[in-house]
């Protein structure tokens, strides 16, 4: 939550600076502002809204700055408007801060900077920090990086900050602790951002620094301390990203991009793992950890959202293929419960983003209690990724568009393919079924392609349930949680009421529900499940529902039965789920655009959820 973006070099700093801050803006976009150091002047332009409405708002000013810092916010500590927006002022106006993340003592420091004469402008932790900071290095006389450190000794919480001072020109100092910080190395010239996004475009060598990490960039140089002044050599990396994954590419918004991504990404999260061929399956990042994933007496799986329902599917595929017992949990629940936990445990972190609070906090909380953690992230170098003993990357891509959809598949597919690895070491499965699943695998693009035909009929239901005010979706087995998918889709886009649930929990009370307006969306594929689902469509047919049924391809009962049939190729029943998910992402994508809503972009949310 929040963008950062901040550089120093010899370009023009803010036009840099709003394209960075648009590229971040899936992570907040309440406010936005940014702070420009010229002529031994500093200078704050702060907007509520979007970075357009910041960009229009400086149009025909000269700014021609080479230094400066942006940011773009979701709230938490004062409502969105222009004050509360940072960059913010120290009480001196002689610095200011960007921040992504949570002071959480900032009011007890707050009330003592008072008592000293400090004045407060906005209702934010962030304008606190820099306050604080100012005071300490007015009091003890050092260099600024010293005030900064001496600084987030005392805090407590999470952030990701970059500082710029008026009486040091060309200098830059940024630290994290629970919140990303990417540093962009060019020639002569350093980027600061919360991903590496705004930075791609400039230079490939970044520098991921660590918690309680300290980067100063000074005479042109970067340095990386901690905040007991140990020096650390900078370790660049390049990075794999390339620009075009970042951009819409022509489509209206990421998230159908996203959505028409899937056969590519689904290849590609198994792509060097899988050869059906010669029966070939490796993770490389899980080979040392085969045996223990084969030993476990238990596999908790964490996550939120949507990676939460990626891994209810998980559990599915686990105990069916390799037989142990699994339980899912939401990481916000799990994390202030006093778990049972042992070193027999084999704890699973699932996150797109990699910097789920919630989801690291239980990982933090499972390793201490000697829980070994693998994680599946979608965000190489993340906070998770590098929090977890071992794991496998998903590489969907980039994920922009907020409703997260390529990255679920591609979770699906890894999960799958982690399932499979450890049933065949357990030997829970046969030979002839481990086959069966490597080759249905290898087929799952072409089959997720063939779902995109339906596109268009897709948009004619979404135009005439356009106004509809609540879904159902009803699932069974694997295609439970995906009913759960598609529910969390359409409501966090359109903002349309839309509820979940096993098809069989219909009877025990959401029942009462169903009358001629409610619109219910079946998964109804022929599986293992198939005769119950029908019997289900029929107790809501009877109750003049109005039935979306989603369906193998060549199914010749339900279209009969129902108002609107949707067809999916047939597959293995275990990655059903990888097919049948993808009519959800579209309806609730048309309804969505037909309802006028802001798709990649919805009310109140954001894309990484960095805050608890
Ligand atoms: C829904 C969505 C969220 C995320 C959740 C976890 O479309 O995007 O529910 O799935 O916030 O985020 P990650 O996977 O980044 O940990």
């Amino acid at each position: 939550m929040c963008g950062i973006v901040a550089y120093v070099g010899n370009r023009e700093a803010l036009p840099l600076i709003l394209k960075g801050l648009k590229r971040l803006e899936y992570r907040g976009y309440d406010s936005s502002g940014v702070a420009l150091l010229e002529d031994a002047k500093l200078n704050i332009y702060k907007k509520k809204g979007k970075v357009s409405d910041l960009e229009h708002e400086l149009a025909g000013k000269n700014l021609t700055a080479t230094i400066g810092i942006g940011h773009t916010r979701w709230a938490t500590h004062g409502e969105p408007n222009d004050v509360n927006a940072h960059p913010h002022f120290s009480n001196n106006r002689r610095l200011s801060i960007i921040h992504n993340g949570i002071i959480e003592n900032y009011a007890s420091i707050k009330q003592n900077l008072i008592k000293k004469g400090h004045v407060f402008l906005s209702d934010t932790d962030t304008e606190v920090l820099i306050h604080f900071i100012e005071d300490i290095h007015l009091a003890t006389a050092g260099s600024l990086e010293s005030a900064v450190k001496l600084a987030l000794k005392e805090v407590v919480g999470a952030y990701a900050i970059v500082v710029m001072s008026v009486d040091h020109p060309g200098q830059l100092i940024a630290a994290r602790k629970g919140s990303p910080l990417v540093i962009g190395v060019g020639e002569d010239e350093f980027f600061f951002a919360s991903d590496a996004t705004p930075i791609i475009e400039y230079t490939k060598d970044v520098v991921y620094l660590d918690d309680y990490e300290v980067a100063i960039i000074k005479d042109g140089k970067l340095s990386i301390q901690n905040l007991d002044n140990t020096e650390t050599i900078p370790y660049i990396q390049k990075l794999e990203m390339e620009l075009e994954t970042i951009e819409k590419g022509g489509y209206d918004h990421f998230m159908i991009k996203e959505i028409f991504e899937q056969s590519r990404s689904i290849g590609d999260s198994m792509r060097g793992r899988l050869r059906s061929e010669d029966a070939h399956l490796q993770l490389g990042g899980l080979n040392n950890y085969l045996d223990k994933l084969a030993e476990a007496d238990r596999i908790i799986i964490v996550g939120c959202g949507t990676s939460w329902h990626a891994g209810l599917v998980a559990e599915y595929l686990f105990e069916e293929l390799a037989r142990v017992n699994v339980e899912v949990e939401y990481a916000s629940e799990f994390r202030y419960r006093n778990p049972v936990i042992s070193e027999k445990d084999i704890v699973i972190a699932i996150s797109q983003s990699g910097e789920t609070a919630d989801t690291l906090a239980a990982i933090e909380l499972a390793k201490s209690k000697g829980a070994t953690i693998f994680g599946v992230c979608n965000v190489v170098g993340s906070s998770i990724a590098r929090a977890t003993h071992a794991g496998a990357y998903t590489h969907a891509g980039p994920e922009i568009g907020v409703a997260s959809t390529k990255a679920f598949t591609a979770q699906v597919t890894v999960l799958t393919l982690i399932a499979i690895a450890m049933a065949k070491r357990k030997g829970t499965i046969t030979e002839e079924t481990y086959r069966q699943l490597l080759i249905e695998l290898e087929h799952i693009p072409e089959k997720v392609a063939k779902v995109f035909e339906n596109a268009s009929k897709i948009k004619e239901i979404a135009f005439i349930f356009t106004y509809a005010r609540n879904f159902i979706y009803l699932g069974r087995g694997l295609n439970f949680p995906v009913a759960l998918e598609g529910a969390l889709k359409l409501k966090e886009i359109s903002y349309i009421h839309a509820e979940g649930y096993p098809a069989a929990e219909m009877k025990h009370g959401p029942i009462a529900l169903i009358d001629e307006d409610m619109p219910v969306v079946f998964l109804a594929t022929r599986d293992s499940s198939y005769e119950k689902i029908v019997s289900n469509i029929q107790e809501v047919k009877a109750r003049k529902g109005r039935v979306i049924a989603i369906v193998t391809e060549g199914d010749k009962l339900i279209p009969g039965m129902v108002d609107f049939v949707i067809e999916v190729p047939q597959t293995h029943e275990m990655l059903t789920p990888l097919v049948s998910v993808i009519p959800l992402q579209l309806l609730s994508y048309y309804i969505a655009v037909m309802r006028g809503r802001n798709v990649d972009q919805p009310r109140n949310l954001a894309k990484s959820v960095t805050v608890e």
